[in-house]
């Protein structure tokens, strides 16, 4: 089977009503990023950091996958499917994707403030815990918080990523402006006869000289084409 790699971003989670981040509207127009989004934001004040969090875990409550991430799934019957996330939401999980990195971590876990990275004390919450307090600890004593990826902070799945990356017959771009790094320099490591797809309703400034397949459409229909063009279906 050929190996195909997906590379999603906010965008694909947009038609289930999750705001993306850079779009008129987007999440970085409502809140500072720096401050809900950067480990300096959280040591200054982790209270409002984790309210932040705790409203979009909840949110995930009251959406679902869209076809943009149920066909992702389905693709795993007509190739070898590895997707790369950016999102911290958990619709391609629930859309019966199988192997998943995310690269900005999950927001239905919850880890250590000390070392967010300890295996030991990453924990996953049930829906009913999913309002995390002040106060609420983390195995190793410290004040647990959200498993994020914050600006300022390592991106511990890229390894992996670029891993499946370097082995991908067919690269998919799904939903990202391509803006945030290094998730965004995956597509170097893409060898060079590998095809190349970009689906997104808006042109995306990608730094390459590579050929790149632009599908001007949202996920869902976006996906649907994609199919026709690389499985027939
Ligand atoms: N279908 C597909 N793509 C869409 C749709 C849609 N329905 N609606 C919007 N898009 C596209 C936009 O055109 C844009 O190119 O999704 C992309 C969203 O870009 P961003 O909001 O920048 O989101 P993303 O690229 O995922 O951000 C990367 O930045 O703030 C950090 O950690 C955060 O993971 C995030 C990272």
């Amino acid at each position: 089977m050929k190996k195909l790699v997906i590379l999603s971003g906010a965008g694909i989670s947009a038609e289930s009503g999750i705001s993306t981040f850079r779009d008129a509207g987007g999440l970085w127009d409502k809140y500072p990023v720096m401050q809900v989004a950067s480990i300096e934001g959280y040591e200054a004040d982790p209270e409002l950091v984790i309210n932040f969090y705790n409203e979009r875990r909840k949110q995930l409550l009251d959406v679902k996958p869209n076809q943009g991430h149920m066909l992702c799934a389905e693709l795993e019957k007509y190739f070898d499917v590895t997707v790369v996330t950016q999102n911290v939401d958990n619709l391609h999980e629930r859309a019966g994707s199988h192997n998943i990195i995310h690269l900005h971590g999950e927001l239905t876990k919850v880890c250590s403030s000390y070392n967010p990275n300890n295996p030991k004390y990453i924990k996953e919450l049930r829906p009913e815990e999913f309002e995390v307090k002040m106060g609420d600890k983390a195995g190793d004593g410290s004040q647990l918080r959200p498993f994020i990826v914050w600006f300022g902070e390592d991106v511990p799945r890229i390894a992996d990523a670029a891993y499946e990356a370097e082995k991908a017959d067919i690269f998919v771009i799904i939903g990202t402006s391509m803006n945030v790094y290094p998730a965004a320099g995956l597509l170097n490591y893409v060898p060079y006869n590998s095809d190349i797809y970009l689906i997104d309703p808006k042109d995306v400034h990608i730094e390459t000289d590579r050929k790149i397949t632009h599908i001007k459409k949202g996920a869902s229909e976006g996906m649907k084409e994609l199919m026709r063009m690389i499985a027939g279906v």
